[in-house]
């Protein structure tokens, strides 16, 4: 699938076919996309546990569920749970600068030497910055760029996928989490039950109330004919509008197929 397309076909998939068992190397696919996002420092912080639905025990499940996820916990056949491992940077000491120096990718034109790293870079950035009470907030919204990666991949091969929030005192009973790893969120995988278009593209706030051109206050234009291409290319589709009666209609064919209520 083209990447635009990848972008314009997800949607948060709800429905999921609880019983059709997603394919191993799948889920590997989605991680291996993940590891490869672009990450501060090169420290990666995203760390992952893949969990098959089926092999969790029931009284479990049932403990990880909250009120705003409990049905797609329980259809999704594999949950991804994601976390923060705020140890990683006074665990690696600035190693993942120094290899990104020695394979060129940080160029001593640009004033990255190993000295620079182990000198300045680790002691006076990197630690203090652990230390600082906006630390998580900044592992959270690095590890957010790798699980995006991991979330359109599942898309790009041919799954659903909806991130859900996650009962994490269970999570980390169940699953053994180190103390210092900061619970995220749980991507929900599975087949989707609906279908694709899933009602439309999800409703979104205007384009000019989110984005500015040179300073706040000053909307950044939205060109029309880019609209228009981007439309051509599957990426801007059909919005969901309130009471699509196809809409309605799919969700109440869903509900009597898979036993749920309405
Ligand atoms: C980080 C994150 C957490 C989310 N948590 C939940 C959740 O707990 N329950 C849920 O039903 N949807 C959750 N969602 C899905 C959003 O509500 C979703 O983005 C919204 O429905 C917009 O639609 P779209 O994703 O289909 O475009 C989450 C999405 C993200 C990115």
């Amino acid at each position: 699938m083209e990447f635009k397309e990848v972008i314009g076909n997800r949607r948060s998939i709800r429905f999921f076919e609880p019983d059709k068992p997603v394919e191993r190397e799948k889920i590997q696919t989605m991680l291996e996309a993940s590891r490869l996002a672009s990450c501060a420092v090169n420290a990666h912080w995203a760390k992952a546990i893949v969990i098959e639905r089926d092999k969790l025990p029931e009284d479990k499940l049932e403990q990880l569920k909250t009120p705003v996820t409990a049905l797609n916990v329980e259809l999704a056949p594999v949950h991804i749970y994601w976390y923060a491992d705020l140890g990683v940077v006074n665990r690696i000491e600035g190693s993942r600068l120094r290899e990104l120096v020695d394979v060129g990718a940080l160029a001593p034109t640009h004033g990255w030497t190993h000295k620079f790293v182990d000198e300045f870079v680790y002691p006076q950035i990197l630690r203090p910055m652990t230390e600082g009470p906006g630390y998580a907030v900044a592992a959270a919204a690095d590890c957010g760029i790798a699980m995006c990666q991991a979330l359109l991949t599942a898309f790009d091969e041919g799954l659903g996928a909806c991130f859900s929030a996650f009962n994490s005192n269970i999570a980390k009973e169940v699953f053994n989490v180190p103390n210092d790893w900061v619970p995220l969120y749980v991507l929900l995988v599975g087949y989707p039950a609906e279908s694709p278009a899933a009602g439309g593209q999800r409703p979104r706030p205007p384009f000019e109330e989110q984005y500015y051109d040179g300073a706040f206050g000053t909307p950044f234009q939205r060109d029309e004919a880019v609209v228009e291409r981007l439309k051509q290319a599957n990426m801007i589709q059909q919005p969901a509008t309130p009471g699509n009666q196809e809409r309605m209609d799919e969700i109440k064919r869903l509900a009597e197929r898979l036993g749920l209520p309405m």
